[in-house]
């Protein structure tokens, strides 16, 4: 047999494989369990010495140039393959930025603008505090004492308790920083700041140490804060059904409010939204707000916590409550914004992933306006 030229041909044909499918195809006929070189390896078992001191250093010859070729002609592939992807991935850095529209607005973003349109027509100031708060603002003064219970609740990010990381407080002992567990503290701060009366949201980030398709260690909320004389819940009520209903575009919201606790609210109550089970055009059940939840086929989804400022808060953010009273609501951003346009994973909304921005993203000329109604059309 003529080792030599079986080799040259394997060679030839190694050479001119085109592709890695290919190349691998003739790897596994030539020297794979099966192939055609394995299948001469084996053959010498039955060759007599003589025999095998001849043809046994040709055969193992072949094998030998035939896997060479084969790692040739891979590295030789792999690279062309590289530089195709390299050429075709080229990102030419000096086109001008004009002219290439890109970039959109994130839903966050796109709700709280939402918001603050419609709190505006309602006479509401946008108000802001720091992120990184002291625990006075955002618990003692919130009528959550060092030792409440409902600071548990709160699964606080402090900064290490060392001196150098203590805030002196006016006229108070030093306090404890941390990240801010909700924009509450912005209650305090606005009324300390600007005295009564007194109509403002306050939207931002705030920080809990929580993880999961509902939960992010940073979310965003959006507090609501009135000041005057003889507020009562049925201002409160009002407020959040005309505000709710703005936001989700629908006449037919009905709110139930359920009785709950809050340290920095007295009464307190949770509202929560009336929705319908529909069957979306993908065959899958989704939720529909609006209607009682009493109502068959329907139920309540919780959505806000709120109620009458604590005479408590009011007295430690200097103002007599015996004059001013006031209420409160607290909502988390990110799940109004899930609820209106349909995300079902909070985590992507951090995650910078261009695709689902471009999915879910608004453009820039989308500027809410209470007359074309707030919502971004798609
Ligand atoms: N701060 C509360 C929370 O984060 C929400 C809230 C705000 C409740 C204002 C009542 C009044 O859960």
């Amino acid at each position: 047999m003529d080792y030599e030229k079986l080799g040259q041909e394997a060679i030839a044909q190694i050479e001119a494989a085109s592709d890695l499918d290919a190349l691998e195809a003739l790897r596994v006929a030539l020297i794979g369990k099966q192939g055609s070189v394995s299948a001469l390896l084996k053959t010498m078992g039955g060759l007599s010495p003589e025999d095998r001191t001849l043809t046994g250093p040709k055969i193992h010859g072949l094998r030998e140039s035939v896997n060479e070729a084969l790692t040739a002609r891979k590295a030789a592939l792999e690279a062309a393959e590289m530089g195709a992807r390299l050429a075709s991935e080229t990102i030419d850095l000096s086109l001008p930025s004009q002219g290439v529209p890109t970039g959109s607005v994130h839903p966050v973003s796109q709700v709280m603008d939402e918001l603050a349109e419609i709190f505006a027509d309602l006479g509401f100031a946008v108000a802001t505090g720091p992120e990184i708060e002291d625990d006075w603002h955002n618990f003692t003064a919130l009528n959550m004492p060092e030792s409440h219970p409902a600071r548990a609740m709160h699964d606080t990010f402090y900064f290490p308790g060392d001196a150098g990381q203590m805030s002196p407080r006016e006229g108070g002992n030093a306090t404890r920083m941390l990240l801010r567990t909700h924009t509450s503290p912005v209650q305090v701060r606005t009324m300390l700041a600007q005295g009564a009366p007194l109509r403002i949201i306050a939207p931002g980030r705030v920080y809990r140490s929580d993880s999961d398709a509902t939960h992010t260690p940073m979310f965003h909320q959006v507090e609501g804060l009135v000041i005057d004389r003889d507020i009562h819940l049925g201002h409160l009520k009002w407020t959040l059904e005309t505000f709710l209903k703005a936001f989700f575009e629908r006449d037919d919201l009905v709110l139930r409010l359920r009785p709950s606790y809050f340290p920095f609210t007295e009464p307190s109550v949770e509202v929560d939204v009336g929705f319908a089970v529909e069957t979306g055009p993908d065959g899958k059940a989704r939720r529909v707000l609006g209607g009682s939840g009493d109502a068959p086929g329907h139920g309540w989804m919780e959505l806000l916590g709120s109620d009458m400022v604590n005479r408590r808060v009011i007295k430690f953010a200097g103002l007599d409550p015996d004059q001013w009273q006031g209420f409160a609501f607290g909502v988390g951003v990110d799940r109004l914004a899930m609820l209106k346009y349909g995300m079902d994973d909070l985590r992507a909304f951090f995650d910078g992933d261009l695709r689902w921005l471009r999915h879910y993203g608004f453009s820039a000329f989308d500027q809410p306006t209470l007359s074309g109604g707030v919502g971004a059309r798609p």
